[in-house]
């Protein structure tokens, strides 16, 4: 496995196939923060027009921070998990307060705002600023796992933290927002759960699971 080529094979594809999607227009962390949150428990497509809605009505941190709760959760409607409003509202507020409005750009100062997890904190931190932070989610894990045919269990907390760990030595220190997005598009786009599209992936010499057959069965995830 060279993770020189599978950075490069990565990150060029990304540039040449990624979606042109609202919140890859800038790298506004404030922005990535609201995507980011919108799209962990919905999907691409539905996350759009809610987020074009929602950055026209709080354009910017003070703007969510000083609206009133009922209309950012309106503004929310119909996306559910609707404690995702309320955390990222309250999250918003403690960056007007604590940090003169700007996200920080530490992991330690990032995820200790409200309703910001690991995945989220190495988002905001890769694609914002540029940090070369993991941002491990299921779709990654997916990826990961057939990539180096890892069978451990991917519901543990163990297993995240493995794979976090992974990402550290291979990630892109030129090009760490790529790399991330681009192990999510993948996911979103050709690795995905059933039936993956292995003839068109980018990375599909480097792919172990694929040189074994074994993509079908990965990754691993025990029923709860
Ligand atoms: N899923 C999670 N984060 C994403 C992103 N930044 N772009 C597309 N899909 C995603």
């Amino acid at each position: 496995f060279s993770i020189d080529e599978f950075q490069d094979d990565l990150i060029t594809w990304f540039e040449k196939e990624k979606r042109d999607l609202p919140w890859r227009k800038n790298k506004d962390p404030y922005k990535v923060w609201i995507s980011e949150i919108m799209l962990q428990q919905t999907r691409v497509d539905t996350v759009i027009p809610y987020f074009n809605n929602f950055i026209e009505q709080f354009p910017t941190i003070d703007s969510l921070a000083e609206a009133d709760e009922e209309k950012v959760l309106k503004a929310w409607e119909g996306l559910g998990y609707y404690s995702r409003a309320r955390n990222l509202q309250a999250g918003v507020r403690e960056v007007k307060e604590s940090y003169n409005g700007i996200v920080p750009n530490t992991a330690d100062e990032i995820s200790k705002l409200k309703g910001v997890g690991p995945y989220t904190t190495g988002a905001i931190l890769s694609i914002a600023y540029g940090v070369p932070e993991p941002a491990v989610d299921g779709n990654v894990m997916r990826v990961l796992s057939r990539i180096l045919s890892i069978w451990d269990d991917i519901g543990k907390t163990k297993t995240r933290q493995q794979f976090e760990e992974i990402i550290r030595e291979i990630i892109s220190k030129e090009n760490p927002s790529y790399f991330n997005q681009g192990l999510m598009e993948l996911g979103a786009l050709i690795c995905i759960p059933s039936n993956p599209a292995c003839l068109l992936c980018p990375v599909q010499k480097h792919c172990k699971a694929f040189a074994e057959g074994v993509q079908r069965e990965l990754p691993v995830k025990s029923k709860k």
